[in-house]
């Protein structure tokens, strides 16, 4: 059947997917509701829930119901937060929708509905389109707006969100989102939505250290592996907002969409403006389920190469900041090849004048006293060693002391009269420019091209300020949405030139994390902060809706270059091993038995990484950081369980930890672990025992003394027995 159908009776359309159901309600008035989102319901529930509908008062001024809308306009009656503002010709500004078309698409794995608004006067089209895979929860939604005139009238468009989702009515709601700073990212917090409107935002250009643009509504019972939750996010990599509103008549709903307030776009005849996509996802199975979900969707929809092994990579940023050459680098690579690494990333300082933050970017040539030859006796020696070869690059930035700003200073956002602030000494390329797409398009290609990169960290590192474009006075707004298009227009024409070139994405760390920069990279720099102890919460954070797959996650130096901690060596291996393990410490001074420790941890790894990378996720019982914590990997048979206990507890022995995801008929036996330096392991003897005692009473844990007492960690790997 398909996974969209139409009841043209009680004009509703039915969106199902594997386990919930979504179904738009076409009211008398005709306004476009939501009539339902949860567990799936078949087509005569969902007649009987419009007809009960139908026989409610009237939405007036009091209950203006628009909170139900699809896509609440600026308008009527409503009074609520409007996803969709405009003003026509004369400062009309009160749209009038209703629906003129509609088209339905079955499509290889899914279907496409397009709902088709008219305003009753002025030329404006406004398009809900929906699509719902076969295989997935997560149902996408996004609107083109057209102007469908032809007299030189524009309209001026001041909100255009992707979507509204209403939640159904709940005893209580609370939201759970992510926010932080540099090196504090995605660290998950759950409040009580308060009655009024809670917004998250970036006005960043980027999609921020600060926020990231989603959010999970439950009604403050739900736990990790319980209860229901509704989720919602936004596809998009530069400013953004995501409102929650709750009404004093107690209706909750969630509006997301790019651009931050205070933007405004023109409209010109014939022409169209696509929001990126927003996501939605019920689950009941609790905080746990939902991110599978999530995870599940990326792997399906979202990922360029959701199959493939991530490498083990070292980065030399931490070791060598901006003090970079040949010979340098050639010792790190030395030493990373020997432990096991299988990529070599040089980070920044390859370039140009680039002996510091203040000079050199936009000037993208080996630097002539560093490099004297270029890269090829670095990269062809990188191969040597039997590791591919990557790059730093920061395409979308300039420095004003660079070669490129002293030819371009147009290039620059900017506004005349106004200042150029420095942010890390540094401007913003105004991507939206196509002369600057082809600029970056042009180098990047030939870098590649000519040293057989293999790999890019492309790189983002302060956010716009002053963002004007002169050449486009009356519609420079348009930045704000074209920069991003204009990056991912860069990244995608590359990668399609050059198909096995892996991107790492990156803005000083994790500020420019989503699901349309996971769609055209292969991992993503978490956070510059590569404190085990403080990556632990970052990393739960991000896992919520991100899987572990793109999540790069390196060992550094003890004690940490940020915050000064000690944390041993096995300890921040277990951490990173939680993700795509890399390595960024100055290996040059790492002693020989730190060396023989980190290749037998790298050799660890490289055992259980396609379940990490490629398996199911459980977070298990525990706070992260602060009491026994761990994480699960299932895939296929095999099971990965990294357990983390950061300060000693008096109850050392015997503990248990109580697993998911097994088979509860299926027999799982341990296969060899790790246990950093205690030669004991963990598990106080072999295994062999059901999927269901691991999950009802739990896997028994040794916990030996270490010295210093804190910072226990251990990779413990079972096997199901066929
Ligand atoms: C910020 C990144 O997050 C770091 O890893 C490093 O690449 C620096 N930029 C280089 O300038």
């Amino acid at each position: 059947m398909s996974p969209i159908t139409v009841d043209r009776a009680n004009r509703v359309w039915n969106l199902t997917t594997p386990s919930t159901t979504y179904a738009v309600w076409l009211a008398a008035g005709s306004q476009l509701r939501q009539l339902y989102w949860g567990p799936r319901m078949s087509g005569e529930e969902l007649a009987g829930i419009a007809a009960q509908q139908g026989q409610m008062p009237a939405p007036d001024i009091l209950f203006p119901a628009d909170a139900a809308d699809q896509l609440p306009a600026d308008g009527g009656l409503g009074w609520g937060v409007a996803s969709l503002q405009v003003t026509f010709a004369g400062g009309v500004r009160s749209l009038e929708l209703s629906l003129t078309d509609e088209h339905l698409a079955k499509e290889e794995g899914g279907c496409q509905l397009d709902l088709v608004l008219t305003d009753s006067h002025f030329p404006l089209q406004v398009v809900l389109h929906y699509l719902v895979h076969d295989d997935s929860d997560v149902i996408e939604r996004w609107v083109t707006l057209r102007h469908t005139g032809t007299s030189d009238q524009p309209v001026q468009v001041t909100r255009a969100d992707s979507g509204n989702w209403l939640l159904p009515e709940l005893p209580d709601y609370r939201c759970t989102a992510v926010s932080g700073g540099w090196a504090a990212e995605a660290q998950l917090r759950r409040v009580p939505v308060p009655i009024g409107e809670l917004t998250w935002t970036s006005r960043q250009g980027i999609t921020s250290h600060q926020a990231n643009p989603w959010v999970m509504i439950d009604d403050g019972t739900t736990v990790e592996d319980r209860g229901q939750v509704w989720g919602v996010a936004l596809a998009w990599s530069g400013s953004w907002r995501v409102t929650a509103q709750r009404r004093p008549d107690g209706l909750t709903s969630v509006t997301a969409g790019f651009g931050h307030d205070g933007l405004s776009w023109t409209l010109a005849p014939g022409q169209e403006l696509t929001t990126p996509r927003v996501l939605g996802l019920y689950s009941d199975g609790g905080f746990g389920a939902a991110s599978r979900a999530w995870h599940r969707y990326a792997r399906a929809h979202v990922l360029p190469h959701p199959d493939e092994l991530r490498p083990v990579l070292y980065n030399s940023w931490e070791a060598t900041e901006f003090d970079i050459d040949e010979a340098g680098q050639l010792e790190l690579a030395r030493l990373a090849a020997d432990l096991g690494v299988e990529l070599f990333v040089m980070d920044d300082g390859w370039f140009g004048g680039r002996v510091n933050d203040r000079a050199g970017l936009g000037d993208w040539w080996p630097n002539p006293d560093r490099f004297p030859n270029g890269l090829h006796p670095l990269a062809d020696e990188v191969r040597r060693l039997g590791m591919q070869f990557g790059l730093w690059v920061e395409p979308e930035m300039v420095n004003p002391d660079s070669e490129l700003y002293r030819a371009h200073p147009d290039w620059v956002l900017h506004f005349p009269h106004r200042r150029r602030d420095l942010k890390r000494n540094q401007l913003v390329l105004n991507f939206a420019r196509t002369d600057v797409q082809e600029w970056a398009l042009k180098w990047l290609d030939d870098l590649v091209e000519r040293n057989r990169i293999d790999f890019l960290k492309w790189d983002m590192n302060r956010s716009f300020a002053q963002a004007g474009w002169p050449e486009r006075a009356g519609d420079q707004d348009r930045l704000w949405i074209d920069h991003p298009r204009g990056v991912y227009a860069v990244i995608d024409q590359l990668r399609q030139r050059h198909p096995k070139l892996r991107i790492e994405g990156c803005a000083s760390g994790g500020g420019r994390i989503d699901y349309a920069m996971l769609a055209r990279t292969d991992e993503v720099w978490t956070s510059d902060n590569t404190d085990a102890y403080h990556r632990q919460s970052i990393q739960h954070g991000y896992s919520q809706l991100y899987p572990a797959a793109t999540m790069a996650a390196w060992i550094t130096d003890s004690p940490n270059a940020i915050t000064g901690r000690c944390v041993p060596l096995a300890y921040r291996f277990h951490v990173a091993m939680a993700g795509v393990l890399g390595i960024g410490g100055d290996l040059r001074n790492w002693t020989t038995d730190e060396l023989r420790q980190a290749r037998a941890l790298v050799a660890s790894y490289k055992e259980v990484r396609a379940t990490v990378q490629h398996g199911t996720q459980y977070r298990l019982a525990g706070e992260v950081g602060q009491g026994l914590s761990a994480v699960q990997y299932v895939h296929g048979d095999d099971v990965v369980v990294l357990v983390y206990l950061p300060h000693a507890t008096v109850r050392r022995a015997p503990g248990t930890l109580r697993l998911a995801g097994l088979d509860p008929d299926g027999t799982y036996c341990s296969a060899d672990g790790d246990a950093g330096e205690d030669p004991r392991g963990v598990l106080p003897a072999q295994v062999r025992t059901t999927g269901r005692v691991l999950m009802a009473s739990g896997l028994p844990l040794y916990w030996p003394a270490v010295p210093g007492g804190d910072w226990f960690s251990a990779v413990v790997r079972l096997r199901q027995i066929r």
